[in-house]
């Protein structure tokens, strides 16, 4: 089958053209020119002619009075008190109502017509018979009613009235009202889009028309990578670390032994966190080495620190009475995956400890945004595996003002304020803080962070100052990367049911913003 006939834009546009030279007016409209193309064809036509200056337009948007099926009748017939004056005029003796129904051939017509004839006193009853009182009458309605067939208005009185018995619609209509630009012609001449060698040389560019750059259109799609949006946050995460004075830790190590997972922490070895249900332990390898130097230029005393560690659980030690209980080193050294990043942050103190001149330790700040692993029942907003943001302070004379006063700097430059902190228990950090803010959208507080100040049973341990104090701080990527995204479950963050599509278009993030 042949396609339906189009109109098609390149056989309109000189038409068009023609149409606004041999016009006398100013402007044309295209609703006379042109009633026949459609709004959007026309729309096209008139873009393409408006970028290059040859027209300009204004939409115009009109409203139309369209008749009725029944008015139409009216129009070529009278209306119904009319036709029921008609009949009865004509019949000189007067008519019964049979007769009358006879004559019209219509029952509504019939008995809606004699209703208005009696009203406007054209007719009135002499026995069981219709007479006419009058010769002639004015048919109102018809009049109106052909008024709006040619005009498509009238007195918005007579409109709204006529809406009203249900004989004309209002109809919305579209049209352009169309002018010559400054650079009208009769022809749309080509443009070209490139300045060419040899029109350099033929000295063509000096007459030729060129297309202006559109600098709204949209670029081709480059099926190019995406960045997934946790890692957007993670950078911006990154930044705000680098702007506070924060070096990175070197946290791509997936396995640690519960040491440094735990033990170094002060994490007692029968704490429930160590539980299969809640830590993944490996299988081969089951274990890992006593902790040991890194290369030949690590002089550190390991042994000396292992053993602080034991003793500081087994009986204590720093002025800590410890926790009175046999450590196992095969407990120590079985291999988890991490469960936290701390582990990372526990061997940087433990080497700055050991890098520190005449028992002075200098000023530190560290961070880390990496993965982490917790034998957790998955559901919509847990998983096995998450992203920590974890941030470490070192420094003389800390206290915990200070650290709630850090946190609100921190949060406050990702656009989180009115932080509420809550007393709370972590075996490494006394005192301890969860960090709450109040979630707009979701109408409650929020737990967004844990944080505390490390233990002397720890820092000491490795060998750090008695008044060195160091503040620890904990949270996830995966919350506030949610938060930005408007991601209710996680698994559409994390896993096998990522969509792509959703994490190529998403937005850039700015955590300061909105
Ligand atoms: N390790 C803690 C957690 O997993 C975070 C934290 C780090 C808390 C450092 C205090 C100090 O939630």
């Amino acid at each position: 089958m042949a396609p339906a006939a189009t109109i098609s834009t390149e056989d309109l546009i000189p038409e068009v053209l023609q149409a606004l030279d041999k016009s006398d007016q100013d402007s044309i409209s295209s609703a006379d020119a042109f009633p026949a193309v459609p709004f959007e064809t026309m729309k096209a036509i008139l873009d393409r002619l408006t970028s290059r200056s040859m027209t300009t337009y204004k939409q115009v948007d009109t409203e139309e009075a369209v008749l009725e099926p029944e008015a139409e009748t009216i129009v070529s017939h009278g209306s119904h008190e009319a036709r029921v004056f008609e009949a009865v005029h004509q019949a000189m003796e007067g008519l019964s109502i049979q007769d009358l129904e006879k004559a019209i051939g219509d029952k509504t017509v019939t008995k809606m017509g004699q209703g208005k004839a009696f009203k406007e006193k054209w007719i009135k009853k002499d026995g069981d018979k219709l007479v006419a009182i009058t010769d002639s009458i004015t048919d109102v309605t018809r009049d109106q009613l052909k008024v709006i067939q040619e005009t498509k208005t009238h007195d918005p009185k007579i409109i709204n009235e006529l809406k009203k018995r249900k004989l004309i619609r209002i109809q919305k209509s579209f049209s352009f009202r169309i002018a010559k630009g400054d650079k009208f012609a009769l022809e749309m001449v080509k443009e070209e889009t490139d300045l060419t060698a040899e029109m350099l040389a033929s000295g063509s560019w000096k007459t030729a028309t060129f297309k202006p750059y559109n600098f709204e259109a949209l670029g081709a799609d480059q099926h190019a990578g995406a960045l997934h949006p946790l890692g957007k946050v993670r950078g911006e995460f990154r930044q705000i670390f680098f702007e506070m004075g924060f070096k990175e830790m070197p946290t791509s190590q997936f396995v640690e032994s519960g040491f440094w997972n735990f033990d170094t922490l002060f994490v007692p070895q029968q704490h429930p966190a160590r539980d299969l249900q809640d830590t993944f332990y490996i299988s081969d390898p089951k274990t890992a080495d006593r902790p040991g130097p890194e290369d030949e230029n690590d002089k550190r005393n390991y042994a000396e620190y292992f053993e602080n560690v034991r003793e500081v659980h087994e009986n204590g030690k720093y002025g800590s009475i410890g926790y009175r209980y046999p450590w196992a080193e095969d407990e120590s050294l079985r291999l988890v995956l991490r469960t936290h990043t701390t582990s990372t942050s526990a061997s940087m103190l433990y080497k700055l400890a050991s890098e520190s001149r005449n028992g002075q330790s200098p000023p530190v700040r560290y961070f880390s945004i990496d993965r982490v692993f917790r034998n957790e029942s998955v559901d919509a907003t847990h998983l096995c595996e998450f992203h920590q943001v974890e941030g470490v302070i070192g420094d003389y004379g800390l206290t915990l003002g200070g650290l709630m006063e850090f946190m609100q700097i921190f949060f406050e430059k990702m656009g989180v304020t009115n932080l509420k902190f809550k007393p709370a228990y972590n075996p490494y950090t006394e005192p301890s803080m969860e960090i709450f803010s109040y979630h707009e959208g979701l109408g409650k507080l929020i737990e967004i962070g844990n944080s505390g100040m490390f233990r002397p049973e720890m820092l000491e341990a490795m060998g750090l100052p008695s008044d060195y104090k160091v503040y620890g701080f904990g949270l996830s990527l995966e919350r506030p990367t949610m938060i930005k995204y408007g991601i209710s479950n996680i698994r559409e963050l994390l896993g096998h049911g990522v969509n792509l599509n959703v994490i190529e278009k998403s937005a850039a993030v700015r955590l300061d913003k909105d």
